[in-house]
C-alpha cells in the first residue's frame, strides 16, 4: 500500500458532538448533565466513535445554553462538579475515547468577574480586557449583533457612561484580544484544560476573536453581511499563530475552529501545518446553501440543488488535497437536524435517506462530525407554537419581527425548518417517559417519534436499524484507510438527482454511489465494471445492475463498492 503522509489521529477519528443539556439527565431536572454521559459511555463506545466534542459545560447563566461563560475553570453546577469531570475524562480515557471541549473565548458572559471588574470604572486593572466606547464620544459607529432586538451590537452601560461591544447577545461581551493580558489569560485557561488529560477545543467563532480597535466606520456593503467584516480582523492570525506556539505546540492535541465568513481563498490560512495554527476548521458554506442571500437564519424558497451541494465539497476537497485537512458536517446544536434538511425525513423515505447521509460523511475525505441523534436518524421537532422554543435566536428574531409588524406566522413557519432549538430536542434512549432521557419534566420538549422506533433501544434490537447501519459503516471507513486519505474524483458532474465519486489510494479505488431522489435513477458509469466491483456496504439490499454499465438505484440509495 502507498505510505500515506502526515498521519494524525484527528484525521482518522470520527468525531461525536454532545449537547450535554439535551443527552442524559440523571437527576430528574430536566436538563442533562455530566453523570448522564458518565452512564452512556459504553454506548458512545459501542458506535466505534473516537472523539467525544462536548459542547460547554462551564459555569454560565445560560443566556446561550453555556456559550456566555462565567468561570471558564469551573463546571455548571447543573451539569455537576469537577469530581463528575475527571471521572468522565478518566472514563473515556479507559475506553479510548478522546476529548474536546468548546472554547468560547470571542466573548463571555458578562457575569464573569473580569467583566464585573472592567465596567465599574475606567481605570479599573479589567477595564482593557473588553471593548468599550466612551460616550462623550458620541454614539459608536454601527456594529451588527446576532442577538439583540436592535441588532445593535453597542450596548450603552450607565456605570462608566460608556457603551461595550457584544456581537452576540448583551450578555455576552467581546473580549479584547488585542490586549496581551487577555490572551495570557486564554493561554492559561487552554493549559488548564490540557494538564487535565483533555485532547483539543473546538474554537467558538474564532474568526471573528481580531477588531479594529479605532472602530471605524464601515462601509455599506457590510449591512446584512457583516460576518465578511467580523471574520477579517487584522490580527487574526498574529493571535493564532501566538496561541499555537505558546500552547497547542505543546501537546499532542486537536483544534477545530468555528469559522464564519471564511471562504475557499482563506482556507489554507488557518489550518496549512506549515503556519502553525490550527488543524481543522468548519466552513458554513453547505449551512448557507438552503438560506436566504445574507441571511443566516431564513431559509429560501426554492429548493437547494444537487449540484450545488456537490460543487460546494468538490471544491473544500480539492482546496485541502496537498495541504490542510477538511472537517464534514451536516448538522449540529446550531443547525437543524440532517435527514430533515439534506434527506428526507417522511416515513417512506427517513430509513435510507438518514443512512445515505452516514454514507456520505463516512466516505469523505476529511474528519466527519456526528451530532447526538443522527447514529438513530433524529428529525427536527417542527414546533408549531413560539412558546415550545428556548433558543435565544429564535426568540430574539420573533421579537424583532414583532417590533416591524412583520408576517410572525410565516417566521413561525420557517423556523420549523431553520430553528436551532429543532437539533436541541432531547436524546432518545428508549420507549420510557420522556425517551427516557429525563424523569422529570425536559428543559425542551421530546421529539414524539420516540414511540416510532427512533430510539436507541428499538434499534439496537434491530439488525436492520439506522443505527446498525451507522456501526457497520463506520467500521468499513476503518477498515480502508483509503477513504480516510484517498483522493477524491467526483463523477457525474451534472447529475441532479446522484452523488457519485471515487475515493484511491495508491492501487486501492473506492466508488461511492448516493442517491438523494424520492424515484428510481439510472445511471451509466463507463469506466465502472459493475459486475467485477465488489460491494462492500448498500442502504438496501435491492441491488439493480442493468448492464455492465448500467446501474439503477433506489430512492435515496447509498452503496460503496471496492474496485480494485
Ligand atoms: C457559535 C455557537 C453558537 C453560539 C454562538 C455564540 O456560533 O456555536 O451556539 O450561540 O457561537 O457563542
Amino acid at each position: 500500500m502507498q505510505e500515506i503522509k502526515d498521519r494524525k489521529w484527528w484525521k482518522e477519528g470520527i468525531v461525536y458532538q454532545i449537547y450535554p443539556r439535551s443527552f442524559q439527565d440523571t437527576t430528574g431536572s430536566g436538563v442533562g448533565d455530566l453523570r448522564g454521559i458518565i452512564q452512556r459511555l459504553d454506548y458512545i463506545k459501542s458506535l466505534g466513535v473516537d472523539i467525544i466534542w462536548l459542547n460547554p459545560v462551564y459555569c454560565s447563566p445560560n443566556d446561550d445554553n453555556g456559550y456566555d461563560i462565567a468561570d471558564y475553570r469551573g463546571i455548571m453546577p447543573e451539569f455537576g462538579t469537577m469530581e463528575d469531570f475527571d471521572e468522565l475524562l478518566a472514563g473515556m480515557k479507559e475506553r479510548g475515547l478522546k476529548l474536546v471541549m468548546d472554547l468560547v473565548v470571542n466573548h463571555s458572559s458578562d457575569e464573569h468577574r473580569w467583566f464585573q471588574e472592567s465596567r465599574k470604572s475606567r481605570t479599573n486593572p479589567y477595564r482593557d480586557y473588553y471593548h468599550w466606547w466612551p460616550a462623550e464620544k458620541g454614539t459608536p459607529p454601527k456594529r451588527w449583533s446576532y442577538f439583540d432586538v436592535e441588532s445593535n451590537a453597542w450596548k450603552y452601560d450607565e456605570q462608566t457612561d460608556s457603551y461595550y461591544l457584544h456581537c452576540f447577545s448583551v450578555k455576552q461581551p467581546d473580549l479584547k484580544w488585542e490586549n496581551p493580558a487577555v490572551r495570557k489569560e486564554i493561554h492559561d485557561i487552554m493549559k488548564f484544560w490540557f494538564e487535565k488529560g483533555v485532547d483539543g477545543f473546538r474554537m467558538d467563532v474564532i474568526s471573528f476573536i481580531s477588531k479594529e480597535i479605532d472602530y471605524p466606520e464601515l462601509p455599506a456593503k457590510y449591512n446584512g453581511d457583516f460576518v465578511a467584516y467580523y471574520s477579517n480582523g487584522p490580527e487574526l492570525h498574529t493571535y493564532l499563530n501566538e496561541m499555537n506556539t505558546e500552547v497547542l505546540s505543546k501537546y499532542d492535541v486537536m483544534t477545530v475552529g468555528e469559522a464564519p465568513g471564511i471562504g475557499l481563498d482563506k482556507a489554507l490560512d488557518f489550518v496549512d501545518a506549515d503556519r502553525a495554527e490550527l488543524n481543522m476548521f468548519f466552513h458554513f458554506d453547505l449551512m448557507a446553501l438552503d438560506r436566504a442571500e445574507n441571511e443566516v437564519f431564513l431559509m429560501r424558497q426554492d429548493q437547494w440543488k444537487l449540484t450545488e451541494f456537490k460543487k460546494i465539497h468538490t471544491s473544500w476537497d480539492q482546496v485541502f488535497a496537498e495541504k490542510g485537512w477538511g472537517s464534514m458536517f451536516l448538522n449540529n446544536h446550531d443547525f437543524p437536524r440532517s435527514v430533515s434538511r439534506w434527506g428526507n425525513d417522511t416515513r417512506a423515505h427517513w430509513y435510507n435517506s438518514t443512512t445515505m447521509l452516514q454514507t456520505f460523511l463516512l466516505t469523505m475525505r476529511g474528519t466527519p462530525y456526528f451530532y447526538y441523534g443522527e447514529e438513530i436518524g433524529m428529525t427536527n421537532i417542527k414546533f408549531e407554537q413560539i412558546k415550545d422554543y428556548q433558543d435565544i435566536n429564535t426568540l430574539n428574531r420573533y421579537n424583532i419581527i414583532q417590533n416591524e409588524g412583520g408576517d410572525l406566522d410565516a417566521f413561525v413557519e420557517n423556523e420549523k425548518s431553520a430553528s436551532r432549538d429543532n437539533a436541541r430536542t432531547p436524546m432518545q434512549w428508549n420507549e420510557d417517559i420522556h425517551a427516557g432521557f429525563s424523569e422529570g419534566t425536559p428543559w425542551l420538549k421530546v421529539n414524539e417519534n420516540y414511540k416510532e422506533g427512533i430510539n436507541v433501544l428499538a434499534q439496537e434490537n434491530d439488525k436492520t436499524s439506522v443505527l446498525n447501519f451507522f456501526k457497520a459503516m463506520v467500521q468499513v471507513r476503518k477498515d480502508h484507510l483509503g477513504l480516510v486519505y484517498g483522493s477524491y474524483r467526483l463523477l457525474l458532474e451534472d447529475h441532479e438527482e446522484v452523488y457519485a465519486y471515487t475515493r484511491t489510494l495508491g492501487d486501492e479505488r473506492f466508488l461511492i454511489l448516493l442517491s438523494f431522489s424520492t424515484k428510481k435513477v439510472e445511471i451509466h458509469l463507463d469506466e465502472i465494471d459493475f459486475e467485477t466491483a465488489k460491494l462492500l456496504i448498500s442502504n438496501d439490499s435491492e441491488l439493480l445492475v442493468n448492464t455492465k454499465r448500467t446501474f439503477e438505484l433506489t430512492p435515496y440509495q447509498a452503496s460503496v463498492y471496492k474496485l480494485s
